[in-house]
């Protein structure tokens, strides 16, 4: 994708990860973008001037006057961009976007900034797990702001830990889709989605599950991030892959593992859409070596898990609650009553009746349910629906 044409100013701060902005420069401009940068004072410790504004065409901005004691004029600045990133971010620089600090030129530009900012912090791993830099981080987030979390690895004071610039490519990526098509219509919303089935361990080599592969949950986390949203994506055995920027993969194996990992992230979520065909059982006993071939019939006796979707409903606060349906007979009555009784404020029913419908097949055939409402669909490719069932809740929000 390109950035042919939009404009955007480079804020950058006193870490060591500095020297990465000169490949993300070029990676910029080669692809189209114009390229204004601001250094703080410390970041000039890192980075030379002569370099960026080589790379970025431009001068640097490094102070209020440049040397012919000619005002740079901040406000002006601010208003050209598109955009505005600061890579890499400090841990003091954030502390003053929270709270307004406004004494140097990197400041006086941000505070004047009408366009999107998009925030790349970068510190040692204690820093960055300091809960002044964890709060500072949810409070830029509330402003709007745009936040790629530092990524975990090798540390330039030689510890491992979360604490790394995102890449340069990472960086080029998020705002590539800042400037998608897409609209950011769940820009600031977290969603939370389950996927695929789950596997219920008979013994340490068979399990209970079923055919879910796992696709519209995906599907459908990848829409919403299309769309801005933060989304955590909670699914079992699939062999569906996703590499988004605002989707956070959380494997999960079984029903009670999925109901341990729904709950981490169940409380802050707007949206919940729960796609995952969680088992309804699980083996009483599982046995700790694998069962032997011995009498002509094996009886494995089951116990119902905790359902995952109801207790959901049952502790629903602001979120918007989404269930799947997967029906053979008596579908609608079924979903509608799923609808009701779990709480939800929305049911979106597959059944297996339709041919091309449901859980291993690429394509899908939804009806959708809420309290006052009903819509129907015609048959789609999973990624259709998912754009089906998302301008819907987007309606709702
Ligand atoms: C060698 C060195 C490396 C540093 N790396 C970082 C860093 O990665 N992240 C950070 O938040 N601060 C780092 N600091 C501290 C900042 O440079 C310091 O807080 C400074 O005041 C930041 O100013 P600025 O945000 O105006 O650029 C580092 C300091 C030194 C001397």
């Amino acid at each position: 994708m390109s950035l042919q044409g939009k404009k955007i100013i480079l804020g950058i701060t006193g870490g060591i990860a500095a020297y990465k902005m000169n490949y993300l420069v070029r990676d910029l401009v080669k692809s189209g973008a114009e390229v204004k940068i601001v250094l703080t004072k410390s970041a000039q410790d890192f980075v030379s001037p002569l370099t960026l504004s080589t790379l970025s065409k431009h001068s640097v901005y490094t102070d209020f006057f440049d040397d012919n004691k000619t005002w740079n004029n901040h406000v002006e600045l601010a208003l050209w961009a598109d955009l505005m990133l600061m890579a890499p971010c400090t841990a003091h620089t954030l502390a003053k976007i929270t709270v307004g600090i406004c004494d140097n030129f990197l400041m006086a530009v941000y505070m004047s900034a009408k366009c999107p900012v998009i925030i790349a912090p970068a510190m040692d791993l204690d820093m960055y797990a300091h809960p002044a830099v964890t709060r500072n981080l949810k409070t830029a987030e509330s402003f709007g702001h745009t936040i790629i979390p530092a990524e975990f690895g090798e540390l330039a004071s030689g510890l491992t830990g979360q604490g790394r610039l995102a890449e340069p490519a990472t960086i080029l990526s998020v705002l590539e889709n800042q400037f998608s098509d897409a609209k950011q219509t769940f820009a600031g919303k977290k969603f939370l989605i389950t996927a695929g089935p789950t596997y219920e361990n008979i013994d340490p080599v068979r399990f209970v599950g079923n055919h879910s592969s796992g696709k519209m949950g995906f599907d459908l986390a990848k829409e919403a991030a299309k769309r801005g949203a933060k989304v955590v994506l909670i699914s079992g055995p699939s062999s569906q892959k996703v590499e988004d920027e605002n989707i956070k993969l959380c494997k999960v194996t079984s029903a009670q593992e999925m109901f341990d990992e729904v709950f981490k992230y169940y409380e802050d979520a707007d949206v919940a859409i729960m796609s995952a065909a969680v088992a309804d059982y699980t083996p009483k006993v599982k046995a700790k070596e694998k069962i032997k071939k011995k009498d002509n019939e094996l009886t494995i006796e089951l116990i119902k898990n905790k359902d995952i979707l109801r207790t959901m409903g049952e502790k629903k606060a602001q979120q918007f609650l989404v269930g799947f349906a997967l029906e053979t007979q008596n579908e609608e009555e079924n979903a509608r009553d799923k609808l009701i009784k779990k709480n939800l404020d929305m049911i979106v029913l597959n059944s297996l009746r339709d041919e091309g419908a449901g859980f291993a097949n690429a394509t899908n055939k939804v009806k959708i349910f809420t309290p006052t409402e009903e819509q129907s669909f015609s048959l789609k490719s999973k990624e259709a629906v998912a754009k089906d069932l998302l301008d819907f809740i987007e309606q709702k929000l």
